[in-house]
C-alpha cells in the first residue's frame, strides 16, 4: 500500500521534538505491514545535505514559484524532498530565525509543503501514486484541505502530535495560497477570523489520530480542546478521531547494545546499569559514594512540561537527599532558573542547557528516576526511553503519560505490575506527594528493584501501534485485509 507521509521534521535529519522521532520511525515500522511509505519533507539544508542517490523527478509551479521534487534516500528513509530554496534554504531551526522569531512567510512555506503533497496525490510523479496521505501536525495540515478543494479523491489521515501548535495566521495571509475565497468560512480554513492550518486539517482529513488514547479523549472537549474542542468532539462522535500510542525506536534505544553507554545492560541483566550511574555522577561532578536517588530530566523547557513546579520543589527534593541532573533547552526564564539552582548547589544539581543525544542516553541509563511533570502531554517519548533504560518514570497523569506508566499504587504493587509513579493534578502538593512516595519506595530496595525490572520489561516498541496504523490505513484506502 503506497502511503505518502508529510511532516516538517524527520529524525535523524531534522528535529525539534518528538514529531521528528515518530515521523522517522513510522516508515520502518510500517514496512513489515506491507506499507510502502515515502516521506515528503521540505528541502532544508540538513535534509538536502544528507541525500544519497538523489534524482529530480518533477519541477512544479508551486504558489507561483518553481520547486523541484527530488527523490532520494537517507538513513534508510525513502524521501521526496521539496527543493524550494526561496522557502527552505535557511540556517538553523525549521521555523524561526537565529533570534527565535518565526519566519514571516511560514504560512507560505508550509502551504507549499501541503500543496506539494496534494499534487503528488494528483499524480504529478507517475512513479509514485500514493493511496493515502498521512499528514503530521499543522505544518502538513493544509494537505487535506487542498485535496478537498482540488477534488482529488485520495483519502487523508491527520495525526495531531500537539494541539498547542495550531498554525494560525492573519486572514490576509491566505492570499496567494491557491485556496478558493469561499474556503474562508467556519466550514473551511477560517479559524476565529484567522487562517487556521490545523483547523483546516481537522475539518477535511478523512480521519484524525492523535498519539495516545487519553489525549484523544482530552482534546475532544471544551476543557482540553484548545479552541478546537467542538470540532474534535464532533469528529470523535462520528468515530473519526482515535488515539494510537507512539512507540520508540527500540534499535536506537537499546541498553543491551548502546554504544553511548559504558556497559550494556537489559531487564534481565541489570548490573551494567551501575556503570552508567557512576559515569553520570562523575560527569555531573557528584559524590559517587552518595547512594540517594538521582532524579533526571530530558526535556524542552516550556510551560507544557511543568518544570517550573520542579524548580519550586527543588529545595525540598535536595533536603530529602535527592540530586538532580537536567538536560534541556527552551524558555529563557526556565533556563536561568535551573542554571541558578546548579550554581547554588553544584554538588547536588547538574544542569546542561542544550540538545545532546549522547547525554540523553547516559542520563536515561544512569538516573534512578525520570521526571515528566507535564501539564499536558500528547504522548511523550522520554518516559518510554526511561522505562526501557530503567530510570523509573515519575509522571503527571495526563495524555500519553497516563497511558504508558503504571502507577505504584497499592494494588499495582501487590500485583507486581507497577512501572513508575503518577500524580494529578499538576500542582505543587500532588507533585510533592509523588516525590515523597518516590523517596519512600527508593528506600525499600526490593520494591524499587521490582518496579525498575517491570519498567524495563514494558513494551515501548512500535509493534502494536504499527498494526493499528496498518489497519487504519487499509480501511481509509479501501483495501481489505
Ligand atoms: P516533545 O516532542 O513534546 O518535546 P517528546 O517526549 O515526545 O516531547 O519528545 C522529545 C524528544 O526529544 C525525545 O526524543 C527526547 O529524548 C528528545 N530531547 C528533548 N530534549 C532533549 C535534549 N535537550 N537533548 C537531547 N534530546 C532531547
Ligand atoms: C509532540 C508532543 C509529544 C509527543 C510528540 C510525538 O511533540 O508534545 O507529547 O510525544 O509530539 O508524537
Amino acid at each position: 500500500l503506497p502511503v505518502l507521509s508529510v511532516a516538517s521534521e524527520l529524525y535523524p535529519l531534522i528535529k525539534t521534538g518528538g514529531l521528528a522521532d515518530v515521523a522517522g520511525a513510522l516508515p520502518a515500522a510500517m514496512a513489515g505491514h506491507g506499507v510502502e511509505m515515502v516521506s515528503l519533507v521540505p528541502g532544508y539544508p540538513a535534509v538536502l545535505g544528507a541525500l544519497a542517490e538523489s534524482r529530480a523527478l518533477a519541477t512544479l509551479d508551486l504558489l507561483g514559484d518553481p520547486a523541484t521534487l527530488i527523490a532520494g534516500h537517507a538513513h534508510g528513509l525513502d524521501l521526496l524532498v521539496l527543493d524550494a530554496p526561496h522557502l527552505y534554504d535557511r540556517p538553523g531551526s525549521p521555523y524561526a530565525d537565529g533570534e527565535g522569531r518565526d519566519w514571516p512567510d511560514n504560512a507560505r512555506r508550509f502551504a507549499a509543503l501541503a500543496l506539494a503533497a496534494a499534487r503528488i496525490a494528483e499524480g504529478v510523479i507517475p512513479q509514485f501514486r500514493p493511496r493515502l496521505i498521512h499528514a503530521h501536525d499543522w505544518q502538513a495540515a493544509l494537505a487535506p484541505a487542498y485535496l478537498h478543494y482540488r477534488g482529488i479523491a485520495v483519502p487523508s489521515l491527520l495525526t495531531v502530535h500537539n494541539l498547542a501548535f495550531q498554525g494560525r495566521f492573519p486572514a490576509d495571509q491566505r492570499h496567494g495560497l491557491e485556496l478558493p475565497e469561499a474556503a474562508m468560512t467556519i466550514h473551511g480554513v477560517e479559524y476565529y477570523g484567522d487562517l487556521g492550518f490545523l483547523k483546516a486539517g481537522l475539518r477535511f482529513a478523512s480521519h484524525i489520530t492523535t498519539v495516545s488514547p487519553s489525549y484523544a479523549e482530552e482534546i475532544a472537549s471544551e476543557a482540553g480542546g484548545m479552541g478546537l474542542g467542538g470540532l474534535l468532539a464532533g469528529r470523535a462522535a462520528a468515530g473519526e478521531l482515535t488515539g494510537i500510542l507512539n512507540g520508540i525506536d527500540t534499535a536506537i534505544w537499546d541498553p543491551a547494545q548502546d554504544p553511548l553507554l559504558p556497559r550494556p545492560f537489559s531487564a534481565h541483566q541489570r548490573e551494567g546499569r551501575a556503570a552508567a550511574r557512576r559515569a553520570l555522577l562523575a560527569d555531573a561532578g557528584f559524590d559517587p559514594a552518595d547512594a540517594g536517588p538521582v532524579f533526571g530530566v530530558v526535556s524542552r523547557l516550556t510551560w507544557q512540561k511543568g518544570l517550573d513546579l520542579l524548580l519550586e520543589l527543588l529545595p525540598d527534593l535536595l533536603a530529602r537527599g535527592g540530586r538532580l541532573v537536567l538536560l534541556g533547552s527552551g524558555e529563557p526564564g526556565l533556563e536561568q532558573g535551573f542554571r541558578a539552582a546548579a550554581e547554588a548547589r553544584p554538588d547536588r544539581v547538574s544542569v546542561r542547557i542544550g540538545y545532546d543525544e549522547a547525554r540523553a542516553h547516559l542520563l536515561q541509563a544512569g538516573a534512578d528516576v525520570l521526571l515528566v511533570p507535564s501539564r499536558f502531554e500528547p504522548c511523550g517519548l522520554t518516559q518510554m526511553c526511561a522505562l526501557r533504560y530503567g530510570a523509573v518514570p515519575l509522571v503527571a497523569r495526563t495524555g500519553g503519560l497516563a497511558d504508558t506508566v503504571i502507577d505504584a499504587n497499592p494494588a499495582a504493587l501487590a500485583a507486581e505490575v507497577a512501572t513508575g509513579l503518577q500524580f494529578a493534578p499538576v500542582e505543587r502538593p500532588a507533585f510533592a506527594a509523588a516525590l515523597a512516595r518516590a523517596f519512600a519506595l527508593f528506600a525499600d530496595r526490593p520494591a524499587w528493584d521490582r518496579i525498575q525490572a517491570n519498567a524495563m520489561r514494558a513494551d515501548v516498541s512500535w509493534t502494536r501501534s504499527a498494526a493499528a496504523y496498518a489497519a487504519l490505513y487499509r480501511r481509509l484506502a479501501g483495501t481489505p485485509g
